[in-house]
């Protein structure tokens, strides 16, 4: 497990540490990345604030992550002493309060290397012109992270739908679970799940005797991940659940969608870092807790068990991504293991290298093979078949 220490402005909002957490490292990849094919990279940052921001430097906000990670990529890639390149880093920056807004309007000049377009408005209405502005040959990166879950997906496709992009959204769960059953609100949910049937299978759900909280969940968050595929014509969908800090609720979920298997790959590798970081977080708050109460832990700290509850979360996708693998060997036979591995990472959160040792160790059991495997190979070769023994 990796040590962090979250820094005291997250104080009561550790939740968001652990998405700023995602955010540095998932966009340091793919800054890096991506430079090495496109010339200009672009970054939309729908509802950035700044937010409950606690550091003079933006470090704490996400448009501020950002703007530092596409600086870092933009200096290496010009300092590269083989492959000099000079990529182009925008950022369309949008708020819709006049107090944050200004403090927008000033931050360009800390990131010369990055051309900022402050964009003052609600972002749905200016979604679509900022897609336009757009070049078509840059490669966009938008997240959209808004306080609730008002969001208007069919207003967004301009933006989604661009052939070389992808996105990150906050999909505020806790909210709108909340708020599915409310009469009032229907019309909401369908702008945020256009053309999805939500609403029969929220009734056949709701008259289910047998269904309950986790299958509530499992609802709404496959639904606004299948609106968000259609609507950009996504080819994977993966997300990460956020816990309110140091309590075994969900918070939001990080809802990622790309074209890109390697961008599934590094979002899981991501993930596991951010998993890291919040059973850290939940360990530190529970032994803050007793310590307060005066009680110690008989078996050192709940730091321990919130460490043991993270890696049997990992078991556990493991163990289904095994069971994906299989039922995709019976039942589509001869499969590239290119078109294998990425459909494991969208479903459960396992790395790409953990989908390779399933594969090499389910080949030891004799239970599926690749023909044509090299005597000294451990994991399949994305050209390899699969079969089922
Ligand atoms: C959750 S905060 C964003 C936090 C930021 N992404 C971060 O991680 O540091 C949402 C921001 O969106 C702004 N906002 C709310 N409605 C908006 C809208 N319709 N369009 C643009 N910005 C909006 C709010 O004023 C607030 O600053």
């Amino acid at each position: 497990m990796i040590e962090l220490e979250v820094p005291p402005h997250y104080a009561g909002r550790e939740q968001a540490y652990v998405k700023h957490h995602f955010l540095r490292e998932y966009l340091e990849r793919l800054a890096f990345k991506i430079a090495s094919a496109f010339d200009e990279l672009v970054y939309v940052d729908g509802y950035s604030g700044p937010w409950k921001s606690g550091d003079e430097n933006y470090g704490d906000t996400s448009f501020g992550i950002a703007l530092e990670r596409l600086t870092a990529a933009r200096e290496t890639w010009r300092d590269m002493p083989s492959r000099r390149r000079d990529v182009r880093m925008t950022a369309h920056l949008v708020e819709e309060k006049a107090g944050p807004f200004r403090e927008l309007e000033g931050i360009g000049a800390r990131f010369p290397e990055v051309s900022v377009k402050p964009h003052r408005g609600d972002f749905l209405k200016l979604a679509p012109s900022i897609a336009s502005a757009i070049p078509q040959r840059a490669f966009t990166f938008s997240l959209i992270d808004p306080k609730g879950f008002t969001l208007d997906l069919d207003a967004l496709k301009p933006l989604l739908a661009r052939p070389r992009s992808e996105v990150v959204f906050n999909f505020m769960y806790e909210f709108a679970n909340r708020f599915v059953e409310h009469p009032d609100l229907a019309d909401t949910f369908d702008r945020l799940l256009p053309g999805v049937d939500w609403r029969p299978r929220f009734a056949s759900l709701t008259a289910d005797p047998a269904s309950g909280p986790d299958e509530r969940k499992a609802f709404l968050l496959s639904c606004f991940k299948e609106a968000v595929k259609a609507i950009g014509g996504f080819k994977y969908v993966a997300d990460i659940e956020i816990r309110h800090p140091g309590k075994n609720r969900t918070y939001y979920f990080l809802v990622y969608a790309t074209r890109e298997p390697h961008g599934l790959e590094v979002f899981r590798d991501c993930q596991v870092k951010a998993l890291a970081a919040q059973a850290q977080i939940a360990g530190q708050k529970s032994q803050a807790k007793r310590e307060t109460n005066g009680q110690t832990s008989l078996f050192g700290t709940e730091w321990e068990s919130a460490g043991i509850n993270h890696r049997q979360f990992l078991d556990e996708q493991r163990n289904a991504a095994r069971l994906l693998l299989l039922e995709i060997a019976a039942t589509e036979p001869g499969i590239r293991w290119g078109e294998v591995w990425p459909r494991m990472l969208a479903d459960y959160a396992i790395r790409k290298t953990d989908a390779g040792a399933i594969a090499g160790t389910l080949r030891k059991e004799a239970m599926v093979s690749f023909p044509g495997w090299g005597g000294k190979k451990r994991i399949p070769s994305d050209d390899y078949r699969l079969q089922l023994t």
